[in-house]
């Protein structure tokens, strides 16, 4: 089976109905998204796959057609996304577990709204759970980024 991860096409030999985080993680070492729940509750395994919000334990790798892209295709630390810096800029992080997937599911949220409200960030970001309870971090960063990305 080809997969398609961060302009990367690999080549994985794995069971038919293994969950893309599963062939993520433990084939390809692309360990950005998490295991938290494994049954759609908590939004710590997101990936795009060609730009839409997808919880990569729920999709099964030969499912999956288009690009993946994790947190580490979003952006690199030498030349970070928008919503990566506007996290280090509101230090959102806290033990960081759900942090990969809350990014994701951020900058899926601004390149469908531009401009979001607090309503509308809180509703985007409704799948994503932090147990360190970082929202309110989170909806300043969602806010710095729509503004930087606005004014690119
Ligand atoms: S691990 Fe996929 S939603 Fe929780
Ligand atoms: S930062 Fe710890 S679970 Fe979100």
């Amino acid at each position: 089976m080809k997969l398609s991860v961060n302009g990367t096409v690999h080549d994985v030999d794995v069971e038919e109905d293994m969950p893309l985080l599963w062939v993520l993680r433990d084939e390809l070492g692309i360990t950005g998204p998490k295991y938290g729940c494994g049954i759609s509750q908590c939004g710590a395994c997101s990936v795009h796959i060609d730009g839409e919000l997808v919880k990569s334990c729920q999709v099964a790798a030969m499912d999956v057609e288009g690009e993946v892209t994790t947190i580490e295709g979003l952006g690199t630390p030498d030349l970070m996304h928008t919503v990566q810096q506007a996290w280090v800029t509101h230090q959102v992080a806290q033990c960081g577990y759900c942090q990969s997937g809350q990014i994701m599911a951020a900058a899926a949220l601004l390149s469908q709204n531009a401009a979001p409200s607090d309503a509308e960030i809180d509703e985007g970001m409704s799948a994503n759970l932090c147990r360190c309870g970082t929202y309110p971090r989170i909806r300043a960063a969602v806010k710095t980024a729509a503004l930087q990305m606005k004014g690119a």
